[in-house]
């Protein structure tokens, strides 16, 4: 039997399982939310990830929240692991407000186990990609971005397939679910200046915010 390949959703031209909700989070929402990543800084500060292999450096810095953590590293690639890869502490616990956003949003009964911190600066982006080091293949991936506007792109199962692009305002939340989870995805640019969110004084340089809810391995 042949597998199910990402289908064009007939209105929208998204794979199927696509779903965002461009105002998921109303300011207080997103303000609570702000407080509780910034908590999770504290506690486990944002690294610079690096390509496997070549060992170039992302545009984006990193940190997580959860169980596990996603990292990668010049030797040791893309992974999931318990421990921040600095300070070699475990990653603080995963805040309650994004647990009740994966329940009510990602329909899905097991918790995530990560939460993926990318900070954008002026300038970062995230190249195409799909999100397969996961067990758990058939849960959804929960977004939900914080700051500056940031224009994401979306495709299908293959790096060449056609691509749509919308823009992700502060509080907007996407699930990646269904044939959707499986599509290639990324953001071309942020749009710096266009939220006043994020505290500087804070967050020196960072402009946008985007937490990623994985389950890792399976239930
Ligand atoms: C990602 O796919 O890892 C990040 C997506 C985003 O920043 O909106
Ligand atoms: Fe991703």
């Amino acid at each position: 039997m042949a597998l199910a390949q990402p289908r064009e959703d007939q209105t929208g031209g998204f794979p199927s399982g696509f779903k965002v909700l461009p105002a998921a989070l109303d300011e207080g929402a997103q303000a609570a939310l702000l407080a509780d990543v910034l908590a999770v800084l504290e506690a486990a500060p944002a690294y610079q990830p690096r390509m496997p292999k070549s060992g170039h450096p992302l545009s984006v810095t990193m940190t997580n929240c959860g169980p596990l953590g996603w990292v990668t590293d010049q030797a040791g690639g893309y992974r999931y692991q318990a421990q921040h890869p600095e300070s070699g502490r475990p990653w603080p616990p995963m805040p309650a407000r994004l647990l009740e956003l994966w329940h009510r949003h990602g329909g899905y009964a097991d918790p995530p186990e990560a939460c993926l911190v990318n900070l954008y600066r002026a300038g970062a982006k995230m190249g195409l990609h799909i999100d397969q080091d996961e067990e758990a293949a058939d849960a959804p991936v929960v977004s939900v971005s914080l700051g500056d506007t940031a224009l994401f792109r979306i495709g299908g199962a293959q790096r060449r397939d056609p691509t749509r692009s919308l823009k992700l305002h502060s509080g907007a939340l996407v699930v990646l679910g269904g044939a959707a989870r499986h599509c290639y995805h990324g953001v071309d640019r942020i749009y710096p200046g266009s939220s006043a969110l994020l505290p500087q004084d804070r967050l020196t340089g960072v402009r946008r915010i985007n937490l990623t809810l994985r389950r890792v391995s399976r239930g």
